[in-house]
């Protein structure tokens, strides 16, 4: 049910990525500012997380972000804007509840109107659900336009040491096309109201969260690479949600695959939720880190309680 799959195991059609694009506040915020509005340490930070600043938001906006980061994927894929067909933005963050932010960004771009473009809200793992829902969507002929955008900040309690160290602001995009290449996915959701949750601020269990977030991490890689008749080791490079450097570690050891294929730029960023893959899978791009033809595997994981991954070649 949860994969694609044509003869020989090929995907019919899997879809590829064409160009990546990401965008951040100007304000830096590191841990030390915070020290100096609620009670916590740059030492306990790292420690805990591995996050050392974030950015957030004073002018910049979900929707200006957003246009930034997809004006910088379309710029990368260098294919004509006039072609894409289905607008596909994730975020808990939208300016206003409507219209969507798809519908502004169709006309910040000066997007066709015949598309199909609505918001998805799957918390950290909504880039992951718009990925699926871009392959499952596109037609033969599509181009896809995937962002993922956030200003978490307005949703943050900076009085509450708990969350408010974790959470920062960007965006993420990236093009994609169908193509006869490689596509696996898997992904789950559950209600969970205790774990996670934004009513006006974001409340937070911390340990429910990190046992779910490293279940939930090893288990969407060892589903998508299985289906993907590959083993973990085969995978180039592992682009997850960026929340904590000790999540990532633990599912590392857990499926005996070495840190170091694990990108990660939550040190500079913090937890960006639904922007947070896409802002990672640019910074991998744009670092060399990956390069065409490797095996990548994206996942997200987060309040919902929602997880999810893709294997694609890029
Ligand atoms: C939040 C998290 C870093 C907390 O780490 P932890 O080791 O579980 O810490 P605890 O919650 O047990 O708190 C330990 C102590 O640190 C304190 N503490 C909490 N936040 C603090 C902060 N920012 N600065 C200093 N101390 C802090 C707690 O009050 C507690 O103090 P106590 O022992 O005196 O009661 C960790 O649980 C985590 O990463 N969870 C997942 C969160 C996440 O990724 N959410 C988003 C998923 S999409």
């Amino acid at each position: 049910m949860e994969k694609t799959m044509g003869p020989a195991g090929v995907s019919a059609p899997g879809i590829r990525i064409l160009g990546t694009g990401s965008a951040a506040p100007a304000q830096i915020v590191s841990n030390d500012d915070l020290t100096r509005i609620v009670d916590t340490n740059d030492e306990w930070i790292r420690s805990r997380t591995g996050i050392c600043e974030r950015r957030i938001a004073t002018v910049e906006t979900t929707r200006s972000l957003a246009r930034a980061a997809a004006r910088a994927a379309l710029a990368s894929s260098a294919i004509d804007p006039a072609r894409i067909s289905l607008l596909l933005c994730a975020t808990v963050t939208p300016d206003q509840a409507s219209p969507s932010l798809a519908c502004f960004l169709q006309r910040d771009l000066g997007l066709r109107e015949q598309m199909l473009a609505f918001d998805l809200n799957a918390a950290c793992s909504g880039f992951i659900y718009a990925l699926i829902c871009a392959q499952r969507l596109l037609d033969p002929e599509g181009i896809a336009l995937v962002v993922g955008s956030e200003t978490l900040s307005r949703r943050t309690d900076f009085t509450d040491r708990n969350t408010c160290v974790l959470f920062g602001d960007g965006a993420g995009a990236a093009v994609l096309e169908p193509a006869p290449v490689p596509f696996f996915w898997s992904a789950t959701a559950c209600g969970d109201d205790d774990a996670l949750s934004i009513r006006e601020h974001i409340r937070m269990d911390g340990q429910a969260v990190f046992r779910f977030a490293t279940k939930a991490l090893a288990a969407r890689i060892r589903e998508v690479t299985e289906k993907a008749g590959r083993a973990v080791a085969e995978i180039d490079l592992f682009v997850c949600h960026q929340a904590n450097r000790r999540i990532i570690t633990h599912a590392a050891r857990q499926l005996a695959v070495p840190l170091e294929r694990f990108f990660m730029n939550l040190a500079t960023y913090g937890n960006t939720s639904a922007a947070s893959v896409p802002l990672a899978l640019d910074e991998a791009v744009t670092g060399g880190r990956l390069k065409r033809g490797q095996r990548v595997v994206l996942v997200g994981f987060g309040g919902g309680l929602t997880s999810g991954a893709v294997y694609l070649e890029y």
